[in-house]
């Protein structure tokens, strides 16, 4: 495998609805295959990315949602404006108020900040959730619980080395999957089939999954996709290699509905 030298794994200063960034492990087989490029058509908060261990010379990462494209260029250009927007704020409910009222901003950088803010304050790091603590504040989890100045400066530095030399786009899927390239791994996390569109502010129809699903068995580069297992996905790729996996989110908690069941399906 070509070794671009940037191979420390780190992890990502986003919190993300379904990040896989517990469970990598389950993931090493299937990223040390032998790949020239890798490529991400979702990748969301980056957790497969950064936790990789082996990293190649071309790396592309792309997501629909604008936001997250602005989020990762803003940390491989601008990580030090970033990290002091971020020392110099601490999050209130006023803060929150404000940013909520505004228009998407036409700065990379500041849609990057509002992005991290939001990701950092609200529930589960959903966007378009109401803030930790409630919409009152009478939690004892306040709104400010996961803003650790120095934990996410460490972390925008250490994915700023990462993303170097990675190129990073906001188009759809299907033109990452179709690009011509060279012994290609593609890497897919799409939102769930199921509750994709309660996650995530840019979400898929049941008919972009089923074009994801022919643009996979069409395609000529190695790919590996996780998903949620449900029914309609097993039909759509009953082509392929199904396996099914069992995780717990939250590493120390047994409890019933932390339990994830996702499919592992590949062509590999
Ligand atoms: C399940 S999340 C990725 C989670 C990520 N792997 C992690 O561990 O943090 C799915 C992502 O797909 C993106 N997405 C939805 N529709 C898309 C499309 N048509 N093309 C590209 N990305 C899309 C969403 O914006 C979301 O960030």
């Amino acid at each position: 495998m070509q070794s671009s030298g940037y191979s420390k794994p780190t992890k990502s200063p986003l919190r993300f609805p379904g990040s896989k960034s517990k469970v990598l492990k389950k993931f090493e087989t299937y990223l040390n295959i032998e790949h020239s490029e890798y490529r991400e058509p979702f990748v969301g908060g980056g957790a497969i990315f950064f936790g990789k261990k082996q990293l190649v010379e071309n790396s592309w990462l792309n997501d629909k949602d604008i936001n997250i494209e602005s989020f990762l260029l803003s940390v491989r250009d601008n990580p030090i404006q970033l990290c002091e927007m971020i020392w110099n704020i601490q999050p209130t409910l006023e803060l929150w108020h404000y940013y909520r009222s505004q228009e998407l901003s036409e700065s990379r950088l500041i849609r990057a900040f509002r992005f991290l803010f939001f990701n950092r304050t609200n529930y589960s790091g959903i966007y378009n959730a109401n803030p930790i603590g409630g919409l009152k504040q009478l939690s004892a989890w306040k709104i400010d619980c996961r803003w650790s100045k120095e934990m996410l400066c460490k972390r925008i530095i250490e994915c700023s080395n990462r993303l170097q030399k990675t190129l990073i786009t906001s188009i759809d899927y299907s033109e990452v999957i179709t690009a011509p390239g060279n012994n290609v791994l593609l890497m897919l996390d799409p939102p769930y089939y199921v509750k994709g569109s309660k996650l995530y502010p840019v979400s898929m129809t049941p008919e972009e999954h089923s074009y994801l699903a022919y643009l996979l068995q069409n395609t000529e580069h190695k790919f590996f996709l996780t998903i949620d297992d449900c029914p309609e996905v097993r039909e759509l790729y009953s082509w392929a290699n199904i396996i099914p996996e069992t995780w717990y989110y939250t590493v120390n908690s047994k409890k019933k509905d932390n339990k994830g069941k996702e499919l592992f399906i590949t062509n590999i």
